[in-house]
């Protein structure tokens, strides 16, 4: 039988063509073009809103922006970053940093099943936030910082810390470190010349240093203080906590020990801010949108009663909530480029090559405002979750403020049931607006926002009162009856 005489099978051949073109394809990557991009980007990825600037480049280049001097990626659209983030997320799912955590640890403790353990306490520091808004509404910036630091104490490791406390501020600090860090352009100099990380501090432009030294001496802190008093009030009877529950259940493992507390500091780096961030912008959107407010008001009122505080089994009933939630997270996400993914393998995307060790930035900022896909994108309606085919009630994974694929945040389940009770909980009792002059005229409020990597609103003036004698009653019960 000669060659031509086998039979051959058409699978056959659609195999042999296959691995024929992915061979062509694969050997032909480096020869596709890197994706556009600026030129030279020194100098213009200001730490000013870089997400506009970011925007303003997808309009100049396209889908994908390439800064080819610094191998970053810039994704500004949400079905870009789902192919890739996503649907390759064996590809993009690693960090250009990654701080030492066991991930596993976070997924077990924070998966949707195990978060009811922190509903107590989410209600009780919810409440208390509400009573502190109306007994001090001027201090309201406060207020939504301490309501979203104190719950991480007091859901992980049972504490109750007050503001006036050291170790929130210390927090806070490495907070600001961290945010600086992990802003381009900071550091300018460390950007372009990634060498200087091995040159003393006293090194032109090697400040960094200290700022890094800094971050470590406080982490140090940070990390044990929360963690001794959780574990000794454990021992000595004075109450449990899920930190100290998991520290005995590993027997005094050293590596187990320190995934444990890298799990309790992460969670406060990672959920003080953006929680933070999340409250005080849905504030402000109520100072701002009073009929959103209202309508807001209305469907708590008529479905929950004003006789009771909302509690999560009232959720799927309350659309209108909901749908401000969708529209606070969208048009205010606290971290407007999210978290970097980075590549680690060569890829090629809608004919571009794609190089590994690609830092991948996600523009959640750009994404929530892309005009094809939000009408009026600048503009606060929660309206548009109750029009569209989905309705409000979406999957956590469509929130791009908790950002994508593998990496997506960890703590999201527990993060957005405070932000949505905390909503929920100020609509039912409540009501913001523009705070007024000795004229009685109304003062203005700018709606700006910080410009560093967590972003939240800048202080401002508005009023803050409880919708009736009732509510107020309401919230000084809820405060006075817990344990
Ligand atoms: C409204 C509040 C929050 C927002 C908007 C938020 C947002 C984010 C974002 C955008 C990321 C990066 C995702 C990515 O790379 O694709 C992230 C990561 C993370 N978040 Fe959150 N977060 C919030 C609250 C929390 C809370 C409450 C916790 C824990 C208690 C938490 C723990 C984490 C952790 C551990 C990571 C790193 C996950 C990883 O590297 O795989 N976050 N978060």
């Amino acid at each position: 039988m000669t060659l031509h005489e086998i039979p051959v099978s058409p699978l056959l051949v659609l195999l042999v063509a296959a691995i024929a073109a992915f061979g062509f394809f694969r050997s032909h990557r480096h020869v596709l073009p890197y994706p556009p991009g600026p030129n030279d980007t020194i100098g213009t990825i200001s730490t000013f809103d870089p997400w506009v600037q970011y925007q303003k480049w997808g309009k100049e280049f396209g889908e994908l922006i390439y800064i080819h001097d610094r191998n970053i990626l810039i994704l500004n659209h949400s079905h870009v970053a789902i192919d890739l983030l996503e649907r390759r997320a064996r590809i993009y799912s690693d960090r250009p940093v990654t701080p030492i955590m066991d991930l596993k640890l976070f997924q077990q403790n924070f998966r949707q099943a195990a978060i009811p353990r922190f509903f107590p306490a989410q209600y009780s520091k919810v409440h208390e936030c509400l009573y502190n808004l109306i007994a001090t509404p001027e201090n309201f910036m406060k207020h939504t910082i301490a309501v979203s630091q104190q719950l991480i104490y007091s859901s992980l490791y049972g504490l109750n810390i007050s503001p006036e406390n050291a170790l929130p501020s210390k927090s806070v600090e490495a907070v600001e470190l961290l945010g600086e860090s992990l802003v381009r352009g900071t550091f300018p100099l460390l950007d372009r010349l990634p060498w200087l990380v091995y040159m003393p501090s006293w090194f032109p432009g090697c400040g960094f240093h200290k700022k890094a030294d800094r971050f470590r001496s406080i982490m140090q802190e940070v990390d044990n203080i929360p963690f001794e008093m959780a574990v000794n009030n454990f021992k000595n009877g004075l109450g449990t906590s899920l930190i100290a529950e998991l520290a005995m259940a590993c027997q005094e493992n050293a590596a187990e020990i320190e995934a444990i507390k890298s799990m309790g500091t992460i969670s406060f780096l990672a959920a003080a801010d953006t929680t933070m961030a999340s409250i005080s912008s849905f504030l402000l959107c109520m100072c701002l949108n009073p009929e959103a407010q209202r309508k807001g008001q209305e469907e708590l009122d008529r479905i929950v009663g004003r006789d009771r505080l909302p509690t999560f089994k009232d959720r799927r009933s309350l659309p209108y909530a909901e749908a401000i939630y969708q529209e606070v997270m969208r048009l205010h996400p606290p971290l407007p480029l999210s978290l970097s993914h980075t590549s680690i393998e060569d890829d090629m995307y809608h004919g571009y090559f794609i190089p590994k060790g690609c830092e991948v930035i996600p523009n959640v900022w750009a994404m929530n405002r892309d005009p094809d896909v939000y009408y009026e994108p600048d503009k606060f309606i929660p309206e548009r979750f109750l029009e569209s085919e989905k309705g409000p009630f979406r999957n956590i994974h469509e929130i791009y403020a908790f950002g994508f694929g593998r990496r997506v945040c960890a703590g999201r389940h527990m993060a957005e049931n405070t932000v949505w009770l905390a909503i929920a909980s100020v609509l039912a009792t409540i009501t913001l607006g523009k705070a007024k002059d000795e004229k009685g005229d109304e003062i203005n409020i700018s709606g700006e926002f910080t410009h560093g990597y967590f972003c939240h609103p800048k202080p401002y003036q508005c009023s803050i009162v409880p919708r009736s004698p009732l509510a107020k009653d309401l919230i000084v019960t809820a405060t006075s009856t817990k344990e």
